[in-house]
């Protein structure tokens, strides 16, 4: 038997892609700060390397600043 998918058991689920944006996986509202929602879906990338010029949602900017776990890791220790 295979564990419910986050569609099936409406719990959303968040997970770091390797090297890269957060994939959420489950229906959600994304909500800007003044409260305009800027999407309804099932399935969004969240910008975790703090490069995107369309924040909160990953625009690839991790691949062209060449971003990494360990990169970031190392900014932090500094
Ligand atoms: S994680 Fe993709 S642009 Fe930041």
């Amino acid at each position: 038997m295979s564990a419910p998918t986050p569609e099936a058991d409406g719990i959303v689920t968040i997970t770091p892609t390797e090297n890269g944006p957060y994939e959420v996986v489950g229906q959600v509202r994304i909500i800007s700060p003044d409260g305009t929602v800027l999407r309804e879906t099932g399935k969004a990338y969240l910008c975790r390397c703090g490069h995107s010029a369309n924040k909160p949602f990953c625009d690839s900017s991790h691949r062209r600043e060449g971003w990494s776990e360990a990169s970031d890791s190392e900014d932090s220790a500094e």
